[in-house]
């Protein structure tokens, strides 16, 4: 008889013929910009920590003094006993930051993207979806059995057509990343929320990589945009996530109370799990002082990026014109982009390259992300490796097969 196992070590042997069996290292930080990945000190751009908040002492400390208070686990679904002090303060918090009446406090993004839209959305309602949002975004609105249509990435007339198509739904939710996460470009909302009026629709933005990175004080996307907290459009949906730029863990979503009220008992993953630690509540309370008190921090963000925007000018992989912190260089296939990576780590640098399925097939590339842990020689450095890389394969025409 067959060993049942044998399924499985042919699906992760093709895995391996295919360039996507991914190997996780075991990764502690060092110092600055610096991580120790399997005993090994690379000077990364491969996480999302983009203002440098993660291993702050007033988050470490407010996250310890939360452990002294209430102890480590939340014992329950915030529906129960789950909900502390913490975490009530935290929601107040969050909605004034971004200038929504209420917030509601996830565990994870992913949690909060898949939980809220089947509670926003059903069978018999439209679900519009941009070509390259997030996996959890998908996953949502799959699990939501709305109809769903995707619209080509950031394009507007498509979208309008999507709605015109779409009118005899019950409800209709235009869902877009607001930064999107791999290519690191916005969404353009004020049209997309013009759109959502002339047609009766309501907007869900995923803001995920321009919290803490975009906006007055980093209030992100809505504040970029130039939308205010006293006129903040009534069909807005607004979700965050808490481990990038706060530097802890979690995501929330805002918008009007009632719909808050709504989430709160519709999201399944919110009423059916147990809440966060009330420990990293209190560390997101002192992330969200940081956030918008040290200015510069987005101000290093702004500085890095122009550096390697010349840096990268006379090299095959044009820096796109974005104000994130994502920087990708786009290689197309998977061996281009595996190769261009370990070129670098052989000059002790660490730029992931990201391949199918989290990207689209013959989009493979390296996502550079910068942070404000990062020093202007660290990005001169990268440029430099990246000429030297090139230099060494003989070619400067893109992409590269290194
Ligand atoms: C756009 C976007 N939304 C949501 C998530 C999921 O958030 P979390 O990591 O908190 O689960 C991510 C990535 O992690 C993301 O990039």
């Amino acid at each position: 008889m067959a060993d049942p196992s044998d399924v499985f070590d042919a699906a992760v042997a093709a895995l391996d013929t295919q360039l996507l069996r991914r190997r996780r290292r075991v990764v502690a930080p060092l110092a600055g910009a610096t991580l120790q990945a399997d005993g090994r000190p690379l000077l990364a751009f491969a996480g999302n920590d983009y203002l440098g908040l993660a291993q702050h002492p007033a988050l470490v400390e407010a996250a310890q003094r939360g452990a002294a208070r209430y102890g480590v686990g939340a014992t329950a679904s915030p529906v129960i006993c789950g909900h502390g002090p913490a975490h009530a303060a935290l929601e107040d918090e969050l909605a004034r930051f971004v200038g929504l009446p209420r917030a509601l406090y996830f565990y994870a993004g992913y949690a909060a993207n898949s939980g809220a839209l089947p509670a926003l959305v059903e069978r018999g309602d439209a679900l519009i979806s941009d070509a390259l949002n997030h996996a959890c975004l998908i996953d949502g609105a799959r699990l939501s059995r709305a109809d769903i249509t995707v619209y080509a990435h950031n394009d507007m007339a498509a979208l309008e057509r999507a709605l015109i198509a779409t009118q005899g739904a019950r409800r209709r939710l235009v869902v877009a990343d607001a930064v999107f996460s791999m290519d690191g470009d916005l969404a353009p909302l004020p049209d997309m929320l013009a759109l959502c009026e002339r047609h009766d629709a309501w907007l869900y933005v995923d803001d995920a990589h321009g919290f803490g990175v975009l906006g007055q004080g980093g209030r992100g996307s809505l504040s970029h945009w130039g939308f205010t907290p006293g006129a903040m459009p009534p069909r807005l949906i607004y979700m965050a996530t808490l481990g990038k730029a706060a530097g802890v863990a979690g995501a929330f979503v805002a918008g009007v109370p009632s719909l808050v009220e709504w989430l709160m008992h519709k999201a399944r993953t919110y009423f059916f799990a147990t809440g966060a630690p009330p420990m990293i509540a209190e560390a997101l309370r002192a992330s969200l002082l940081l956030i918008e008190r040290e200015d510069w921090r987005r101000e290093r963000l702004q500085a890095l990026r122009l550096r390697l925007r010349a840096g990268l000018a006379g090299l095959p992989w044009p820096a796109p014109a974005t104000p994130s912190a994502i920087q990708p260089l786009m290689l197309g296939d998977s061996a281009s982009a595996l190769a261009l990576m370990d070129a670098l780590e052989m000059q002790g640098i660490w730029v992931p390259a990201i391949r199918p399925p989290t990207v689209a097939e013959g989009t493979a590339r390296l996502r550079i992300s910068l942070s404000a842990l990062h020093s202007l020689a660290d990005v001169d450095r990268l440029v430099a490796a990246l000429t030297a890389t090139i230099a060494a394969a003989g070619t400067n025409t893109a992409p590269p097969r290194i």
